[in-house]
């Protein structure tokens, strides 16, 4: 039985309203939050989101790398972060001091940062890059050679399909670094005919097996179009509710129950109408990280 949020979600209603607030989800957040967001997507259509809205507070409910792009695209809005304990620890895996580190070990390679990285490394980067458009960033940088950080699963899979050197960083996201090809290979064995779509923070060996490898953002537009029946699901099973919703004839498996990012489950209704009455917790980056950040940040904007 679900519980009854009626109130909750009149007030969230309220507040929003008097505060001139937008609700920005990323596809991974808890469905009940997802239904009251004025608008679910992925990390790149996020951030988007965040630097075309004239709204003036920006409830982020994701983890507090994503509210700072928005921060950092948008520094005339508020932009609030309803725990502030959601991280990722896949962004903590990546320290400024490493980073510049390994620059003096390459000096001619481009820096490229996944956005799952702090705003602080970020500003040390040339250009950053979301899971969608990592392979076409990387394509329009005249560089032969890269620093890629902090995901070595995503590093990899930009440079089998770039053909450039990747210089990888010893970095992974445990929610799609625990699936492993047996469990592609066992949904496959339970319905051969399915169609496999997985992220490419998934091994390489899982990406492999896989038929796609997708962004979230892309996974909702291959849901819609395929002929394909039974879809299995190699993300965090935050997609899956809304799969089903806008594909009520198809069927959709999680590639493993385990996919389960526990930072992004941090954010609950009760905390986001908090977040919107007492204006908390508000996410700033410093002037002197923001502005080479933001310089990363839109070179990525610029490409796709
Ligand atoms: P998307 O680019 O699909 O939003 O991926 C975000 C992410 O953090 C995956 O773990």
């Amino acid at each position: 039985m679900k519980p009854y949020n009626g109130n909750l979600l009149q007030k969230i209603k309220e507040f929003k309203l008097e505060r001139n607030a937008i609700i920005l989800a990323h596809n991974y957040q808890r469905e009940e939050i997802q239904q009251v967001a004025d608008f679910v997507g992925d990390s790149l259509e996020l951030s988007r989101k965040a630097a075309d809205s004239d709204a003036e507070v920006i409830v982020f409910c994701g983890v507090r790398f994503m509210a700072e792009v928005a921060a950092i695209l948008a520094p005339e809005k508020t932009v609030l972060l309803p725990d502030h304990h959601a991280g990722c620890s896949l962004a903590a895996m990546v320290s400024v001091a490493d980073l510049r580190q390994k620059k003096k070990e390459h000096p001619r390679a481009a820096v490229v940062a996944y956005v799952n990285s702090p705003a602080a490394v970020k500003a040390e980067c040339d250009i950053c890059v979301t899971s969608s458009n990592a392979v076409a960033v990387v394509n329009s940088l005249a560089a032969e050679e890269i620093i890629f950080v902090p995901d070595k699963n995503l590093g990899s899979y930009v440079a089998k399909q770039t053909g450039k050197k990747v210089i990888l960083w010893d970095g992974y996201c445990a929610t799609h670094h625990c699936v492993t090809r047996e469990d592609v290979a066992n949904a496959r064995r339970a319905d051969p005919r399915a169609l496999v779509m997985v992220h490419p923070e998934c091994r390489p060996e899982v990406v492999a097996a896989a038929d796609y490898s997708l962004s979230t953002g892309q996974m909702f537009k291959l849901a819609r179009e395929t002929e394909n029946e039974t879809i299995i699901v190699g993300t965090e099973t935050g997609v899956l509710p809304r799969l089903r919703q806008e594909n009520p004839e198809k069927n959709f498996l999680p590639l493993s129950p385990k996919m389960v990012c526990p930072d992004m489950k941090l954010v609950t209704l009760i905390k986001l109408l908090l977040a919107l009455v007492k204006m908390r917790t508000p996410v700033e980056v410093p002037a002197e990280i923001s502005r080479p950040a933001r310089r990363a940040l839109e070179r990525m904007l610029a490409v796709v």
